[in-house]
Order: C-alpha cells, then sequence, then structure tokens
C-alpha cells in the first residue's frame, strides 16, 4: 500500500489513555520456564478457545498444527464479531463462574474490566522478564492491572486512512488530505465528478468501533475526552471535533447511512468500489487485495494517517488490539498458557501478519523485512506504534464507552447538536468517573 507522504509520523494514542486519565516462539515466550497452574484436576487433552467469528479462517491452519503437536484438540467458540456483543457474551459466562472457556482472545480494553472482577489467571509467573521485554511496551501495560499481567498480546491494531489513489489523481489532487476540511472537499469533488455514491465511510455506528471512531474526530482536533483523570469533553477542541464528523454528513462528503456503519459496512463500501475514503483498521490491506471481497487492486489504494483539523495538530488515531487471557476457573491452565504462547509467538505472528494484515506485538517484527515486505501497512505503522504509552487501565471504561457511542452517534444523525452531545457527556462520564 503506497502513499504520497513519506511517513506515518503521528502518534497512535489507545484508547488506554482514556483508561488511564479516569483513570516469539514458546520457548522465547519463557514458557518451559515459567510453568504455573495446575491441570490436575484433568479435564482431557481438550483446551477451549473463544475468538471472534472474524477470526476463525486465518486460526484454522496454525490450530490445526498446533493440536498436531500437542495432541489436543482445540475447541472453538465463536464469539460476535462485535467487541461490544462479544464481552457481553464472555462476561456473562464469567458471571456465572464458568469454567467451559480456557483462553479467550479478547479486545484491548478488556484486562481490567475482567481482572477487576478476579476473573482472569493472573499471568505474572508465566511470563519470564525477558519474554515480556520482546513485546512493544505499551500491548503489556495494557494487559496489566494493578501491577500484574492478565494477558499477552496477540495482535495490535490502528486506525488508518484508506483513500483511492487513483480517482484522486484523476481529480487533480497530488496527495491525500491533511486536514478534515480537505478530506470533505475532495469527498464532494470526486463525488461530483465520478458519480461514486459515497465519500468518507468509517465506523459511526452506535458500538464500541463509534467510540473509537468519535474520539479521534476529538482527538484531531485538540480535544480530548479525559485528561489527567479530568473529563474534558465539554471543552470546545473536542466539540470541535463532533462538529467536524457531522459536518461530514450534513455536507453529503459522508453519507447519513455511515451512523449505522460498522467495521463490515465501510469496508465493503470501499472495497466494492463505491467509496473515495475509508477509515479502518490495518487487516483491511488483506481485504483490498482479496479478489473474492475486493473490486479494488493494491495499485488503486493508498493508506496514510488519519486527518487533522487544522495543520499543525499533531496526527492521531485511536489505536486497539487484540489479547489472549486466561480464565482463572480453567481446569487445564498449563494447557491453555501453552495455546496462548503458541498464538503469540514469533512463528505465528508472522503469518498474522502476512496473511491477515494484522499487526504484530513483538517489537522485533517492525524491522522484519519479510513482514515488511508482504504488509507494507506497517512501513506506515513502524513509526507510531513502538511509540505507544500506555498507561493503567480502568475497570469502568465499558460504561464509558457506551455513552460516548450513544451520544457520538446521535450527534452523527444530527440528532442532538455536538455542543450538547458534549455536554450530556461531560456530566454523564464524569458521574461514571465518581462512582467508579
Ligand atoms: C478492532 C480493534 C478493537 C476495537 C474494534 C472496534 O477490532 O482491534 O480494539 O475495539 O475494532 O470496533
Amino acid at each position: 500500500m503506497s502513499t504520497s507522504r513519506t511517513s506515518v509520523s503521528g502518534t497512535t494514542l489507545s484508547r488506554r489513555r482514556f483508561l488511564q486519565a479516569g483513570t516469539a516462539g514458546a520457548a522465547l515466550l519463557g514458557l518451559s520456564a515459567c510453568g504455573g497452574g495446575d491441570d490436575a484436576a484433568g479435564g482431557g487433552r481438550k483446551v477451549v478457545l473463544a475468538a471472534s467469528t472474524d477470526q476463525r479462517e486465518l486460526l484454522r491452519k496454525p490450530l490445526a498444527q498446533f493440536q498436531a503437536a500437542h495432541g489436543v484438540t482445540v475447541e472453538y467458540r465463536t464469539m460476535p464479531a462485535d467487541t461490544g456483543a462479544y464481552f457481553d457474551q464472555i462476561r456473562t459466562q464469567f458471571q456465572a463462574g464458568s469454567d467451559d472457556i480456557d483462553v479467550i482472545a479478547g479486545d484491548v480494553s478488556w484486562p481490567a474490566q475482567l481482572a477487576a472482577h478476579g476473573w482472569l489467571a493472573d499471568l505474572t509467573p508465566r511470563l519470564a522478564p525477558a519474554a515480556r521485554a520482546a513485546f512493544l511496551p505499551a500491548t503489556i501495560a495494557a494487559n496489566t492491572y494493578r501491577g500484574k499481567l492478565y494477558g499477552v498480546p496477540w495482535f495490535n491494531d490502528a486506525g488508518f486512512l484508506y483513500y483511492r489513489k487513483d480517482l484522486l489523481e484523476k481529480a487533480g489532487y497530488g496527495g491525500p488530505p491533511e486536514t478534515w476540511q480537505e478530506l470533505q472537499e475532495m469527498a464532494l469533488k470526486v463525488k461530483a465528478d465520478t458519480k461514486i455514491l459515497n465519500g468518507y465511510v468509517f465506523q459511526g455506528a452506535r458500538y464500541e468501533g463509534g467510540t473509537v471512531n468519535g474520539t479521534e474526530f476529538i482527538r484531531s482536533s485538540g480535544g480530548d475526552v479525559l485528561r489527567n483523570g479530568k473529563v474534558v469533553i465539554g471543552e470546545p477542541a473536542a466539540v470541535r471535533g463532533l462538529q467536524i464528523a457531522r459536518g461530514l454528513v450534513a455536507s453529503g462528503a459522508s453519507p447519513a447511512s455511515v451512523a449505522e456503519f460498522k467495521e463490515d459496512e465501510s469496508a465493503g463500501s470501499f472495497v466494492g468500489g463505491k467509496a473515495v475514503f475509508l477509515r479502518s483498521w490495518g487487516y483491511l490491506y488483506s481485504v483490498v487485495s482479496d479478489k473474492t471481497q475486493s473490486k479494488l487492486s493494491r495499485s488503486q489504494v493508498g493508506v496514510t494517517e488519519l486527518p487533522v483539523a487544522q495543520q499543525g495538530l499533531p496526527h492521531v488515531n485511536v489505536g486497539g488490539g487484540w489479547n489472549l487471557f486466561l480464565n482463572r476457573e480453567s481446569r487445564r491452565k498449563d494447557l491453555a498458557w501453552s495455546l496462548i504462547t503458541y498464538l503469540a509467538a514469533e512463528p505465528q505472528q508472522r503469518i498474522w501478519a502476512t496473511e491477515g494484515s494484522l499487526m504484530p506485538t513483538l517489537t522485533g517484527l517492525y524491522g522484519d523485512a519479510e513482514v515488511l515486505g508482504t504488509m507494507p501497512v506497517l512501513g506506515r505503522a513502524r513509526t507510531v506504534v513502538p511509540h505507544t504509552t500506555t498507561p493503567p487501565i480502568s475497570p469502568y471504561y465499558a460504561d464509558m464507552s457506551l455513552a460516548m457511542a450513544k451520544h457520538f452517534n446521535a450527534s452523527l444523525r444530527g440528532a442532538e447538536p455536538p455542543e450538547q452531545a458534549a455536554a450530556a457527556l461531560a456530566s454523564e462520564l464524569q458521574k461514571i468517573v465518581d462512582h467508579g
């Protein structure tokens, strides 16, 4: 994936920031050295993995290899692709004290929420310091709650702007937009010139992805949701971010339906050749070149950073990523740990990167020629991801996220003026923080 910009030079600000404010191969991972756990209670040579339906295909072969190597059966519990729906399901299981699932492949904001209830096994003694040091520090921090490690980083995510290089060139533009205003103008011009259906598509639905996108609009305007534990979403810069998002819809640069779009709808529009710009995650790069899903070729598509509200503001995106947790009630902890270390180990991280366009969590792979060669999107991410800082995490992120998803969506639809949405959130988030 190429871009007319030389590099992605901004900062990936993960949701871990909110959280704070409110608040290698198996051997490489030190597997054998740090056993711990206890399978004595039995449960057979079987291990149960919960993971999203989205990841099933990519995991198929590596899981088959793990099964053959260990003489075990891995049962795949297919979870919803929507991270919020998945979280609800897994929380219900945990609330019931279930030992049914051993390993949970879960989202970046989950560790604190699950660990605060005592539902996750403490992995601190299992992951040796040397193995831990191989991971991007931010990804380890994201899995750390009150000084203990509750997850092993599986893959990393960051938000990128994908754009139709061919259409921008035809319209006379020398490169992708730097500001939201430029993006809006380009989207409207290309729409008018080519009759393409959509300008900019992103994830505006009322769900976790909507929270992520809304936060990006806010941060790229110089605002934030929380700063040093204080709710600052009512400040003018944050309101400006919500106004920009609403302006895209009101101007026609984004379709009204973007308020219903999640990852699949927005990506579908773009790879179907029906949109000029798309905000999506790194994995989308592998979808672009998949002829069964995409009408585009890689040469038509560029990838760069998300725009900012005005020149001079730092580029930001809200990072994501997935991690591997161990159920504290699991009766097969050693086996489960083998699966976790296998999935997070370097050979498998190469597969996630080269076949799934999923960004590694092992620092070393960001300088790896093979990985970079097959996943040029990493070249853009290389300077961003390793510098992500990760503060402590909040157990009440879920409530905050639900409130944001609701008001961001209402503002996007025009049902609530941006100022009102920000003011409502300022008070609702404050209550959550106060009573957290
Ligand atoms: C991606 C990210 C995840 C985020 C989700 C939002 O899966 O990896 O962190 O929560 O998108 O839809």
